[in-house]
């Protein structure tokens, strides 16, 4: 065959320079947002099972965990709280002396720079363990508006930069836009876990924020996995109701979800690599089938070529550390 006649797509991957010069996505350390849990008690560092690596932390211990990541040069943390007791109301959701408003006044204490969102739902709060009150075994729209609502604006009362409910009520965003204005919290911007499916990914995190349901499933409020136009209609409404960053989750088995998000909506897009897919990645790599820093770097790549501007992951700790040393 003539050389001519055919195009030489390796030409371009000779060296490593040469790679590095024509790749079109990177990773950057800030690029990442890393959750941490924080739990009522004293003298707390608690592996989750089903997490290696990642700990609740009571808050005599959560500096340990914070030093490390702004250390790290990560510039933002969400936070979910457990609190000490759980009613039908989520009460603990939306008490200024909350777990999380605490959590969040001592870490803006000592680095104010550091972007603390918080994460805004009721279920960790709730004894039924719903993201909403619920009347018998339905979950009630407009009521759980009212109890979101506050517990946003408590959040930012405590110092919280970003109100992220992740609860999946519609109208959940306006709700929160107005009581947040009405608060005079106008520059709090809202990253809205808009296009969240009902996963069983969440599995490992619903054991690290002690948030299982206690009857039924998700399924009348997260969306349906089959579905992908319904995730534009949840990005449009959400835009239209002001928020400020759009989120998709679970991120690896929604990357085409991902890409339409991001092709559609002006906004920029959050990816949650979500408990599950942490786990899985982690279980496979202390077997010993898989090299736990390849992996995790080409699964994150993968997440900001579909579109995503940001991560949360549970892996931004070990993240930052490779990249710093490439
Ligand atoms: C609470 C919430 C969940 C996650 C983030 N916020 C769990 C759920 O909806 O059941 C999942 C995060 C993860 O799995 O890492 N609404
Ligand atoms: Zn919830």
């Amino acid at each position: 065959m003539n050389e001519m006649q055919f195009r030489r797509n390796r030409r371009l991957r000779n060296s490593n320079t040469l790679r590095a010069m024509v790749r079109e996505t990177s990773l950057h350390k800030e690029d990442f947002i890393y959750p941490i849990f924080v739990i009522e008690g004293e003298n707390i560092k608690n592996e989750i099972n089903s997490m290696p690596g990642i700990h609740q932390f009571s808050l005599d211990r959560l500096m340990e965990e914070v030093d490390e990541v702004v250390a790290l040069g990560i510039p933002s943390v969400i936070l979910f709280g457990i609190p000490e007791e759980k009613d039908a109301e989520g009460t603990g959701a939306y008490d200024d002396e909350g777990i999380v408003q605490k959590a969040t006044r001592l870490i803006k204490e000592k680095y104010p720079q550091l972007v603390v969102i918080a994460d805004t739902c009721l279920c960790e709060y709730t004894d039924h363990g719903h993201c909403g009150i619920v009347h018998g075994e339905k979950v009630l729209n407009d009521p759980s508006l009212d109890l979101l609502a506050k517990t946003a604006v408590s959040q930012a009362k405590a110092g919280a930069d970003i109100i992220a409910p992740s609860n999946m009520m519609d109208g959940f965003v306006i709700a929160i836009r107005q009581a947040l204005d009405a608060a005079g919290f106008e520059d709090i911007p809202i990253m809205s876990y808009a296009v969240k499916y009902a996963s069983a990914y969440y599995g490992p995190f619903r054991d690290a924020a002690d948030s299982a349901p206690q009857f039924g499933d998700r399924k009348t409020y997260q969306m349906d996995p089959a579905n992908r136009l319904e995730a534009l209609r949840e990005a449009d409404s959400d835009v239209n109701e002001g928020a400020d960053f759009i989120i998709v989750k679970p991120a690896l088995s929604y990357l085409d979800i991902m890409r339409d998000v991001k092709n559609n909506v002006l906004l920029p897009v959050v990816a949650y690599n979500v408990s599950g897919e942490y786990s899985m990645v982690k279980a496979a790599a202390q077997n010993g089938w898989v090299d736990e820093k390849q992996i995790v770097l080409e699964t994150l790549i993968s997440m900001k070529r579909a579109g995503a501007d940001l991560i949360m992951t549970y892996h931004a700790k070990d993240a930052a550390r490779w990249l710093e040393e490439k």
